[in-house]
């Protein structure tokens, strides 16, 4: 059980806002935001090389956190600026060749299926979408019928950008694994709001942010490089931390996952992502999940009371993303007009998802994301003002 007095008391945000963005931002518990501005004043007391040196041994044990709260090893853990770069740091390490096909899912990331398209003008590499179930998530069933000898990645959103959608990873992982093809799992919106275990993925690689559910700072992610794979796998950019030059014609790469990295890095942020690791930890993932899912289909329950409102929300399991149109107000316009109000909430374009929303013909969409450390009052306030709005 979550003790929400507490988490509320250490998150200052909860004092002034009601906070539904968390697929935006997560509010930062005061914990986090010490670590963060603690180290940037030791920067600026002692010097920044000086103040690396000093916290050296915190700043390793930020990997070991994030390798504990998914389940790895701390040297499969590499830290740097978001989900974004970490996920391109293993999809560009693909040696991708004319021909060879990439499956992916039907809501997919706008980013990931941008640079999909990238690798597909540069190699002449193949892009497949694994057709969805009735409920519209990735069928496992039918990518397996899809698998050949030329599919060299699978590529899966775990939840998209909207939609509520919780991708069966673990089942796509099963797929994946039983053929040996390498499996990278985008799991940004996942982290923070459910346990994720990578030996139950079986992913190879797992990509995630700092700022969404697991409420670290922003500018902060990592990826996760499963250790067999690590003898074989090359970034596409190394420098002189990834990588150490040996003799004027050769270089040796580092033997763990921070080749990827790169000489400079935002260490504050580095420690602030390791203080939100622990403090999702000590709560509890699997309580964090059960208030933040209910939260939010209490929400979807009342939403869809409202006249004129339709929910976007797919899928079997549905997680704290929920989605909404309303036949009259524009997302957008409901977004400023919550916020007015000190609530919350973002607005949500179809080209974030373009295949999944030009299938469903959705409009913009308001997307409201609860946490755990939402009130029972602060969902009543939001509903309460939608309402009212929406009347
Ligand atoms: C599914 C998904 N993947 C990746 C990202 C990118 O995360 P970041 O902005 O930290 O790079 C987002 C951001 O909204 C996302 O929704």
């Amino acid at each position: 059980m979550i003790d929400l007095e507490t988490v509320r008391a250490d998150t200052p945000g909860t004092a002034h806002r009601v906070h539904l963005n968390n697929a935006g931002a997560g509010l930062m518990p005061r914990a986090v935001l010490d670590t963060v501005k603690d180290h940037l004043d030791l920067e600026a007391q002692i010097g920044g090389y000086e103040a690396k040196a000093r916290e050296d041994d915190r700043i390793l044990g930020a990997y070991a956190s994030v390798a504990r709260l998914i389940g790895a090893d701390v040297s499969e853990v590499a830290l740097g600026e978001n989900a974004t770069v970490a996920w391109q740091w293993a999809f560009f390490a693909q040696d991708l060749k004319e021909g060879d096909r990439i499956l992916t899912a039907q809501a997919e990331y706008a980013a990931n299926y941008i640079a999909y398209l990238q690798m597909a003008k540069r190699t002449g590499c193949v892009i497949d979408v694994i057709p969805s179930d009735a409920s519209g998530a990735t069928d496992p069933q039918a990518l397996e019928a899809m698998i050949d000898d030329r599919v060299k990645l699978i590529s899966l959103t775990w939840i998209p950008t909207n939609g509520g959608l919780v991708n069966p990873a673990a089942e796509v992982g099963a797929v994946a694994r039983s053929h040996g093809i390498p499996f990278l799992l985008d799991a940004c919106q996942a982290v923070g709001q459910m346990p994720v275990d990578v030996e139950a993925l079986g992913c190879d690689y797992l990509s995630a942010t700092g700022r969404k559910f697991l409420r670290g700072p922003r500018g902060s992610g990592f990826l996760y490089v499963r250790k067999e794979g690590l003898k074989d796998i090359e970034p596409y950019m190394l420098d002189l931390f990834g990588a150490t030059w040996t003799a004027p014609d050769r270089y040796e790469m580092r033997p763990d996952a921070r080749r990827f990295e790169s000489w400079e890095s935002a260490f504050a942020l580095h420690l602030g992502l390791g203080a939100a690791a622990d403090y999702a930890m000590d709560v509890g993932l699997d309580a964090i999940r059960t208030r933040a899912f209910g939260l939010a289909e209490r929400l979807r329950t009342e939403l869809d009371k409202i006249e004129g409102v339709t929910l976007r929300d797919i899928g079997a399991e549905r997680c704290a993303i929920v989605t909404f149109s309303h036949d009259r107000v524009e997302a957008a316009d409901i977004a400023s007009a919550l916020r007015e109000r000190d609530i919350n909430v973002s607005a949500s374009r179809p080209a974030s998802t373009l295949l999944d929303a030009t299938a469903r013909s959705l409009p913009h969409i308001v997307r409201v994301s609860p946490h755990y450390y939402n009130s029972d009052d602060e969902i009543e306030t939001f509903l309460r003002e939608v309402r009212r709005l929406l009347s």
